[in-house]
C-alpha cells in the first residue's frame, strides 16, 4: 500500500497504475464505519481496480470554536486498518499543500447546504465542498464512497457534483452502529462514560418516530416531538436541531411521506453528535 503526501505524488501513482479508482474520503481516526466504506470500495473496485483512502483533517470545515486542534489523528493505526482492508493507497496531504499561501478559491452550494448543520455551522459545507472537489481533482475517482450518517453532506456533495459536472459516481453507504444503536463517529471518543451511556437516546428517538410514521402519523411536528421527548429523557443532551425534511432537497416538510428524513444534531457536553432516519 502506497502512502502519498502530495497531489503530484498521487497523480504520478495514478498515471503509473491502471484500473478503476474508488475513493473513500475521510478525516482519519478510522472506525468500523469507515471500515465498511473501505470494504465497499474494495468490492466496487474489484481485483483490478484501485482503492484510495484519503486521510486529511480539513481545517476549512471547522468553525473557529470547533475541535480542529483536538481532532484525533492516529495515522499509524489508520494506515494499518487501510492496509488490512485492502486499500491500495492512502492520500495523506498536509494542510499547507492542500491550502498553499494565498489560497482564495472556495466552492459553495447554496440550497441543500443552507439548513440543518449548514445553519448551525456556518462555512462548514463550503469547507467540505472545497476539499472534496480538490480530492476529486487530485485522485480522479471513478467512484467515491461516503457514509450516510453525514446525510446532509451526502446530499450537498451530490448536488455539487451534479451542478459542476464532476465525472464521478457517488455511492452512499448505510450508517454503521454500535450494538446500542449509537452511530459510529470519530467524535464518539470525546464522550465521557455518562455522555456515552446517554447518547443512544438519539437512535431510540429516531426509531420511535419511524415507528409512529409507519403506524400512520405523518405530522412533522408530532414526529419531531416524539424524538424530542425521547431525547429529553437524557439529562445531559442539549438539542441543536431536530428536523423533518424532504429526502432530496432537504426543504422542511410539514407532512412526511416515504423517503423523507428526520435529522438531528444534539450536544453531549461539548460534543455534537448527528444522526438521521429515513421514513
Ligand atoms: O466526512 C468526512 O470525514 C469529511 O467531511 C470529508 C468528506 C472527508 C471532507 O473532509
Amino acid at each position: 500500500m502506497k502512502i502519498l503526501k502530495t497531489a503530484n505524488a498521487m497523480r504520478k501513482w495514478l498515471d503509473a497504475t491502471t484500473g478503476r479508482t474508488v475513493l473513500v474520503p475521510t478525516m482519519g481516526a478510522l472506525h468500523r464505519g469507515h471500515g465498511a466504506l473501505i470494504e465497499k470500495a474494495r468490492k466496487l473496485a474489484g481485483k483490478s481496480g484501485r482503492v484510495v483512502v484519503s486521510i486529511f483533517v480539513n481545517p476549512t470545515q471547522f468553525g473557529p470554536k470547533e475541535d480542529l486542534s483536538r481532532y484525533p489523528r492516529p495515522f499509524s493505526a489508520d494506515a494499518e486498518m487501510c492496509q488490512k482492508l485492502g486499500a491500495d493507497a492512502i492520500f495523506h496531504p498536509t494542510p499547507e499543500t492542500v491550502y498553499p499561501p494565498g489560497f482564495s478559491t472556495y466552492v459553495e452550494e447554496h440550497s441543500v447546504a443552507a439548513g440543518l448543520c449548514g445553519a448551525s455551522r456556518p462555512g462548514h459545507f463550503r469547507g467540505v465542498c472545497t476539499v472534496v472537489l480538490k480530492l476529486f481533482n487530485v485522485c480522479r475517482p471513478d467512484v467515491a464512497v461516503f457514509g450516510l450518517k453525514d446525510f446532509q453532506q451526502c446530499r450537498v456533495i451530490a448536488r455539487m457534483a451534479r451542478d459542476l459536472d464532476v465525472p464521478v459516481r457517488l455511492v452512499f453507504a448505510p450508517t454503521v452502529r454500535e450494538s446500542d444503536g449509537l452511530a459510529m463517529s470519530s467524535r464518539n471518543t470525546y464522550l465521557d462514560a455518562e455522555q456515552r451511556a446517554q447518547a443512544p437516546v438519539l437512535r431510540r428517538g429516531l426509531l420511535a418516530a419511524q415507528k409512529a410514521f409507519r403506524a400512520g402519523e405523518t405530522s412533522a411536528a408530532k414526529l419531531t416531538a416524539i424524538v424530542a421527548r425521547q431525547i429529553a429523557t437524557a439529562p445531559i443532551a442539549r438539542v441543536d436541531y431536530i428536523a423533518a425534511v424532504d429526502g432530496e432537497s432537504l426543504e422542511p416538510v410539514t407532512k412526511l411521506k416515504r423517503g423523507d428524513t428526520i435529522a438531528l444534531a444534539v450536544f453531549f457536553g461539548k460534543t455534537r453528535l448527528i444522526d438521521n432516519i429515513q421514513t
